[in-house]
């Protein structure tokens, strides 16, 4: 049977989506495929009513659809109800199930590059108080770190972050950064900072842990500015640093796994060719 998912997004165009689903289609032999779809915020009720008579099963969806599409799912998980949004929908039993798989696609990335990474790790940083901040929150949360800082340059939005999350979330500003970094093992860039054609996250990483890790979940460069620092760093501070495309891979794994029902793996071709294409 041919089976079609998609990308919901407004806009779309520069979704890398596709060529991910459309790889592992081909590497097992699946009949499928995944296309880009432009839905504006009016159509999408329209368009999720008849995606199942016109042969998908299911999609992705992304900007500015991840919290409208939730009231549309008749179950969603546990992650996307706590998060208040849905990346990634499927049909079973005729009904729209949705999920968010940022946090595994998170957890997946840093479990790959840096195994055990969560073993010891007491203090983590997250800058930004987003979408994707709250995904990386949770994931952390559900690894058991025991203290984790969130700094935003609107530091309400941290704030409304530790009323929705608990008294493991602690709140700051910009200004308070060097004190947030302090001894911290892992650090999680998730604002547009470093992202190409955006100004660069420009913070001292010297007060954190030694061995630290630094995430940068920006993977417009592969290698943003603050990874460069921290490269730059790694001899002194023996840090360790991970971009944001395997983030991008491991999130596609559980929507892959939903509509074609297939588990896929996170190849060192498929890295490559993702890799190659963001370099142009
Ligand atoms: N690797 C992956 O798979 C993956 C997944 C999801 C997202 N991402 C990337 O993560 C980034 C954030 O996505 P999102 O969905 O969380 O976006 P979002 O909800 O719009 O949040 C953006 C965050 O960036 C901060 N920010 C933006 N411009 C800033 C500036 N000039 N100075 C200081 N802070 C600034 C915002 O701070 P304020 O609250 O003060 O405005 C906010 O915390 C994007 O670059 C996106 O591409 C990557």
């Amino acid at each position: 049977m041919f089976s079609k998912a998609c990308i919901i997004g407004d806009p779309v165009a520069h979704s890398r989506s596709p060529m991910i689903h459309n790889y592992w289609l081909k590497q097992l032999g699946l009949a499928g495929s995944y296309i880009k779809a432009h839905v504006t915020p009016d159509q999408l009720p329209h368009f999720i009513s008849q995606m199942q008579s016109v042969g998908y099963v299911g999609a992705n969806c992304t900007i500015p659809h991840k919290e409208s599409i939730l009231k549309l799912c008749s179950h969603v998980t546990d992650t996307a109800q706590a998060l208040g949004a849905v990346n990634t929908i499927w049909f079973d039993n005729n009904q729209l199930y949705g999920d968010n798989t940022d946090v595994s696609g998170f957890l997946g990335a840093l479990d790959y590059s840096s195994p055990y990474w969560d073993k010891n790790l007491k203090k983590a940083v997250v800058i930004g108080a987003g979408g994707a901040a709250r995904a990386i929150i949770y994931g952390l949360m559900q690894r058991g770190i025991a203290q984790i800082h969130v700094v935003n340059r609107s530091i309400e939005r941290a704030q409304v972050l530790a009323a929705r999350f608990g008294s493991k979330i602690i709140p700051a500003s910009f200004d308070d950064m060097s004190i947030a970094l302090e001894n911290a093992g892992l650090l999680v860039n998730t604002t547009s900072l470093g992202m190409k054609g955006q100004p660069p996250l420009e913070i001292d990483l010297a007060p954190l842990k030694s061995g630290a890790i630094i995430n940068d979940i920006v993977y417009v460069p592969l290698e943003t500015p603050l990874l460069k620092m921290a490269r730059d760093m790694a001899q002194a501070k023996k840090f360790k640093t991970v971009g944001g495309l395997d983030m991008l891979l491991y999130q596609a794994v559980d929507g892959f796994d939903h509509w074609f029902g297939v588990r896929p793996v996170v190849t060192d071709e498929l890295r490559t060719l993702l890799q190659k294409d963001i370099a142009g």
